[in-house]
Parts: C-alpha cells; sequence; structure tokens
C-alpha cells in the first residue's frame, strides 16, 4: 500500500475553529480563524471553505460556536434561531448544510430538556459537530473502498471540480475514490478539469494531487469532449452536493455536460456521495434549488478583468445531471447500480435498518 498524506480542511483548538482559505490556494496555505457564527456563515458564503460536506460540518460547529456566544454575552437562547437561520441562509444547492443543522438544531432542543450546566450544553453541541465530521472522514474513507475496485489498473479517470479533502471532512468523495486506488497502487492519471470560474480544479484538486504525487494533468473545461472523443479518458468520476428521490444529481456546473459526453461516447460516469448527500423530499432535478452566485466571479480572475466590465454575465454555480446518465452512485453504504426511485428508496432503507 502506497502512504498518503493526512490533508485536512478543518482543525478545532479547544472551543476555536481554523480553516484552510481555500481563496487563497495554491499559492498561500493560510489557516483562518473563526471566531464567531458570522465569521463562519461569512467564510461559507465567501467560499473561503466549500464543497457540500465540508459546508455542513463547518456549519455545525458554526452553530455550536454561535451558542456559545450566545450564552457567554448572557443573551436569551431564544435567540439560537437567528443562528440557525443565519447558518442555513448561506447557500442553498448542497443539502448537508440542511441536514447537519438540523441534527445541531435538534441536538440543541433535547439538551435543553435536560438538566445541564450552560458548560456542558457548549460541550455537547461541540462534541456533536465534531461526531458529524468524523462519520464523515469514515464515509469517504469506506467509498474509497468500494470506488477503488471500480477502478481498472493504468485508467484515465476524468474529475471535476474539488470533491477531496478540501471538500470534506478529510480524504473526499471522488477524489477519495481516486486516493483509494493510487493507494491500493493502482497506476491511474487523473485529468483534472480547471472548473471555470472559481477553478476548483486547477487551483485545489491539482494541490491536493500534486501534495500526494498522484500524476494528474489540469486541462480546460472544454478539452474534455476532444480527449473522450479520442480514447483518451478511461471514467468520469465526480461528487454531489444532492441527490433527489429520482437519483437526479445536483452537483458543480460542467458535470451535466460531462455526463452527456460519457453516454455518447459509451464510458462509465460515477458520481461518489455520502447517503447524507440523499434528499428524498425532493421529488426530481428540476426541483433543486441552483445558486446563482456574483457575475463578478466570471469576469475577473485572480483579481482582473478578463471581460468587459459592461458586459453582463451568467453564473450557475450548480447543474443537474439526469439519473439515466450516471452509471453507479458510490456511497458508504454500497452501490446503487441501476438509479431509480424504486431503487433508491430500497437501498436507502435497507441499508439503514
Ligand atoms: O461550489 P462548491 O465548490 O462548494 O461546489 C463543490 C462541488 O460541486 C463538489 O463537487 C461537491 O460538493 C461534491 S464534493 C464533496
Amino acid at each position: 500500500m502506497r502512504k498518503l498524506k493526512d490533508i485536512r480542511a478543518l482543525k478545532l483548538e479547544g472551543y476555536t475553529l481554523f480553516v484552510i482559505n481555500q481563496l487563497k490556494l495554491p499559492n498561500e496555505l493560510e489557516w483562518e480563524k473563526l471566531e464567531t457564527y458570522i465569521d463562519v456563515a461569512k467564510a461559507i458564503k465567501s467560499m473561503m471553505i466549500r464543497g457540500a460536506p465540508l459546508i455542513g460540518i463547518v456549519g455545525a460547529y458554526g452553530f455550536a460556536i454561535g451558542i456559545k456566544q450566545l450564552i457567554e454575552s448572557n443573551k436569551d437562547l431564544s435567540k439560537a434561531k437567528d443562528i440557525y437561520d443565519t447558518l442555513l441562509n448561506t447557500r442553498p444547492t448542497a443539502v448537508n448544510l440542511f441536514w447537519t443543522l438540523e441534527r445541531m438544531w435538534n441536538k440543541f432542543n433535547n439538551l435543553l430538556k435536560e438538566d445541564i450546566d450552560e458548560k456542558k450544553l457548549i460541550d455537547e453541541l461541540f462534541k456533536e459537530a465534531r461526531r458529524i465530521e468524523i462519520e464523515d472522514y469514515h464515509a469517504n474513507k469506506t467509498m474509497g473502498g468500494y470506488g477503488q475496485v471500480l477502478i481498472p489498473d493504468k485508467a484515465t479517470i476524468l474529475t471535476h471540480c474539488n470533491t477531496g479533502a478540501l471538500a470534506t471532512a478529510g480524504w473526499g468523495t471522488a477524489l477519495g475514490v481516486i486516493r483509494s486506488a493510487y493507494e491500493y497502487g493502482k497506476d491511474i492519471t487523473v485529468l483534472i478539469d480547471e472548473t471555470r470560474p472559481y477553478l476548483q480544479g486547477a487551483r485545489l484538486t491539482a494541490w491536493e494531487l500534486y501534495e500526494e504525487g498522484i500524476p494528474h494533468y489540469i486541462i480546460t473545461d472544454n478539452s474534455a469532449g476532444f480527449l473522450i472523443s479520442k480514447g483518451k479518458v478511461d471514467l468520469i468520476i465526480v461528487g454531489a452536493d444532492r441527490i433527489v428521490a429520482n437519483g437526479d444529481v445536483a452537483n458543480k456546473i460542467g458535470t451535466y455536460t460531462l455526463s452527456v459526453l460519457a453516454k455518447e461516447h459509451n464510458i462509465p460516469f460515477y458520481v461518489v456521495a455520502p447517503t447524507t448527500t440523499f434528499d428524498l423530499t425532493t421529488k426530481k432535478g428540476e426541483d433543486i434549488p441552483i445558486e446563482v452566485r456574483d457575475e463578478r466571479e466570471v469576469k475577473t480572475c485572480g483579481g482582473c478583468d478578463i471581460a468587459p466590465k459592461n458586459s453582463p454575465a451568467i453564473n450557475y454555480s450548480f447543474d443537474i445531471t439526469p439519473a439515466e446518465n450516471i452509471t453507479a452512485i458510490i456511497t458508504e453504504k454500497g452501490l446503487i447500480n441501476e438509479i431509480n426511485e424504486k431503487n433508491i428508496k430500497n437501498f436507502l432503507n435497507y441499508k439503514t435498518n
């Protein structure tokens, strides 16, 4: 087995949360202290931290931090709902933030029913957030194990966005499968879509793979079709921000295009996501709220204008890949091969009971 590094995007020191400022990678590796729940909300909104599972984990810590602030400033605990709402309204598409906040909210309300002191209340909330973090890390390692079996030796794998240690508690979802394949000794090469406009691929995925010594090339997003048509890609593997009841997947803008290419050229298209990314309350992909970000993200790069100031731009952050374009969804509880509403329901019920 090859030895890999243990890259982590967050660390907790006492009650203080530090995160890697992903806006500064790959040029600077800078840890940012998030002291208040407002700091946390800003870090999520500005994409200082990003990636569906990491947003959820940091949001959970944000809630614990907010309650600690309330207690320390002798404020009314009924203000807890404001903290919850502020964190909830940061980014709309990834479902992880919603369930982690709901879990923290339920924990908080159950703790209030117990006869515990304020210090214990704070400790228990931080512990709950830590449990969410640890569960995510273990889910990723398990998905890596399941997923790597699907990766042939000497494969060239195309991936999109950043789905690695920087997007999760550690190891990663789609990039976790790539890490596991490499760890198991497979001779793989990774093609990384640069992923305009935030450049999660070029800045973050390339940084992680470079750190790990995993062979890779950055490609422009619009190279994928040409490379696939030339037979230079064996499979595509991506993460997910939300998987709904019928199996449609919301993921970084550009994912849908790749799924169409995979179908046209008959190569596997895998989605890797923990079961916590499923949202069975939403029926189909078109019902998922798609985040629209500031047009300046498209019109500038590295602080420089790259388009006429007065030309308008459109900046959808995610798109929807229909279930029928996906070869399999890899979760920590196993694989879903035939993706439809009935199979997903059966799979989640069967595996969680
Ligand atoms: O806008 P981002 O960077 O938060 O989007 C991230 C993605 O789309 C990832 O592919 C997704 O969160 C799954 S990764 C664990």
